[in-house]
């Protein structure tokens, strides 16, 4: 084998309840994940040295500030899994490892995770280590809250510090529109900002309610059950965030804050999926539009040499 490419998707969070932190500084969270159908392909090839670079077509996707060192996700992946079959120091395996970045950087709908979980279904293969599912489910926990999402994709109930994933059946297809934009907000600002507001927080609140619209509702059921308890927070730091929202619901819209942030989703029934988009872009130039639809697949390999 001398190349693979994996595609791996953004997700985003329809209900995100957040409890007081751990001890290990974790927040325990009770969550509802959607993979999207926007992805970054994650190609490696064989290569003396481990290597990253990123691009990202007709340049959608602000990638200046994202790492190329070993800090990066994808790298940080790679070495999870040399590491695991101790294979480190010369003549430990090197790959090219190319990321194509479709979706938003620092905006609250895991890309650097699905960077990490693409990097390790390809590299897994290309280095023929033969991990299994649970195996990789583990690495894939280490590297990130999100990761583990990443790899498996579709709806899934989140608990644990999100990593703790069971399979949600839906009724539908769910369309999505994305307002994204350049300043992103940083998840552990959020988080800290959340504690500062909830002093006293406890257990997470459930998402009963959330999954059962999903399994029966329709798109207005399951948007009136949409919720995310790090709203408040961002738009603590970002007060423009909690305009947009409060104008996008005036409106009739279902808007929801994306993870932690600041991508705002507004979920549409597929019919109008377009005409939201348009009406979007045109009302918030300085947001970048990006429509979508889930559920979705999570990390696959799309091509194996
Ligand atoms: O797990 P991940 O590396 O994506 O988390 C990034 C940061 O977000 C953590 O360092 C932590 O500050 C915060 N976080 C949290 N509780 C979670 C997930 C993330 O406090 N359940």
């Amino acid at each position: 084998m001398h190349r693979v490419l994996v595609s791996a998707p953004a997700k985003v969070n329809l209900a995100l309840r957040v409890g007081g932190p751990r001890p290990d500084g974790f927040h325990p969270l009770d969550t509802v994940f959607e993979a999207l159908d926007v992805f970054d392909d994650v190609e490696v090839t064989a290569a003396d040295e481990l290597t990253v670079d990123i691009t990202s077509p007709g340049d959608a996707v602000a990638i200046a500030d994202l790492p190329l060192d070993g800090s990066n996700l994808a790298m940080r992946a790679a070495t999870a899994l040399l590491d695991r079959r101790g294979l480190t120091g010369p003549g430990a395996p090197g790959a090219r490892i190319s990321i194509t970045k479709r979706i938003p950087v620092a905006g609250g709908m895991a890309g650097g995770s699905a960077d990490a979980a693409g990097a390790l279904v390809a590299l897994n293969k290309l280095w023929d280590l033969g991990f299994g599912a649970d195996e990789l489910k583990r690495i894939a926990a280490d590297l990130g809250s999100d990761v583990p999402f990443a790899l498996k994709g579709s709806v899934a109930h989140g608990q644990g510090r999100g990593e703790l994933l069971e399979a949600v059946q839906v009724a539908s297809v769910h369309a999505w529109v994305f307002l994204t934009r350049s300043d992103g907000l940083s998840t552990p600002a959020v988080f800290r900002e959340f504690d500062r507001l909830n002093p006293q927080a406890g257990d997470p609140a459930p998402t009963t309610d959330l999954r059962a619209a999903l399994e029966s509702g329709s798109i207005d059921d399951i948007g009136a059950a949409m919720v995310n308890d790090l709203e408040e927070p961002a738009a603590s730091l970002n007060p423009e965030l909690g305009q947009m929202l409060g104008q996008l619901r005036a409106d009739g819209l279902h808007a929801i804050l994306s993870g932690s942030g600041p991508t705002i989703a507004v979920l549409t029934d597929p019919d109008s999926l377009h005409a939201i988009a348009q009406q979007l872009a045109a009302r918030y130039p300085h947001t970048t539009v990006l429509a979508a639809c889930g559920p979705a697949a999570g990390a696959h390999v799309r091509e194996a040499e």
